[in-house]
């Protein structure tokens, strides 16, 4: 039996300002797994992804990697489950694609030649090796997409996160983007809206609506009922449609 990688159980999330945006959310998710996280916009998918490494706690029990998510814990999680936020802008603060994409091995106390390699490495891998020294926020959208993907293989993570990680790609990078993640042999959570992706990628999918997760099971299973991705805003993916 594979190890659980993530527990979660009971999970109830409001906005300090706002209504409810996660309703019992209970999920367990297992090793090497590809989860894709879909539903309509406001489903709540980034609310429960930044729940699991603890940049939003609500009132329940969540478990990652053996640790609980709790203050204490954070620093251990961080470094082995990396999150890629919806928006770029909110993944890239440092003055040069070096330093973002450097962030999270220099804090992890790694040495300079060993942090050189892997920042090499992470942009090799989405392509954007020239940009080494440019800033970030004079990158093209994509462009930062693809940064802020490369400020977490930096840190060779244990359980990749990626909230939309494939909107604003071109077609290349996008394709670039699928064989990467095939490649990642790790645990995966992918929340988004491009459902070709996930018959790529993703053998199991979830999907949220209203804050409370609606189904959950084989990703073909999923998308190829029509009535279930109708009530839910979705759509079977054309692929499917035409088998
Ligand atoms: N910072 C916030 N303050 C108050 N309410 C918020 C905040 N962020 C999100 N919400 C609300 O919480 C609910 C869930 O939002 P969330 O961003 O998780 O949805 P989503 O499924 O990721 O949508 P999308 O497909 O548009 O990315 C929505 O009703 C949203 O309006
Ligand atoms: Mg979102």
């Amino acid at each position: 039996m594979a190890k659980k990688v993530i527990e979660i159980k009971g999970l109830n999330y409001s906005y300090p300002a706002g209504a409810e945006a996660l309703k019992n959310i209970n999920l367990d998710i297992y090793e090497g797994e590809s989860l894709r996280i879909i539903g309509p916009n406001g489903a709540g998918k980034s609310t429960l992804l930044l729940h699991l490494n603890g940049i939003l706690s609500g009132n329940s029990h969540i478990r990652v990697l053996d640790l609980e998510v709790e203050e204490r814990n954070l620093p251990r999680i961080r470094s082995k489950v990396a999150l890629v936020f919806q928006d770029p802008d909110d993944q890239l603060f440092m003055p040069t694609v070096f330093d973002d994409v450097a962030f999270g091995p220099v804090n992890m106390d790694l040495d300079k030649e060993k942090v050189r390699h892997l920042v090499k490495k992470a942009l090799e891998a989405v392509g954007m090796q020239d940009a080494l020294n440019r800033s970030s926020h004079h990158l093209s959208f994509g462009e930062k997409k693809r940064i802020s993907i490369a400020t977490v293989l930096s840190m060779e993570p244990e359980v990749l996160i990626l909230d939309e990680p494939s909107s604003n790609l071109d077609p290349k990078a996008r394709q670039h983007l699928i064989d990467l993640l095939k490649r990642f042999r790790l645990t995966k959570i992918i929340a988004g809206h491009d459902l070709e992706l996930i018959l790529e990628i993703c053998d199991r999918v979830a999907v949220l609506d209203g804050g409370a997760i609606v189904a959950d099971g084989d990703t073909k299973a999923i998308l190829s009922n029509k009535s279930l991705m109708e009530l839910h805003n979705l759509e079977v993916p054309l692929s499917l449609k035409l088998k």
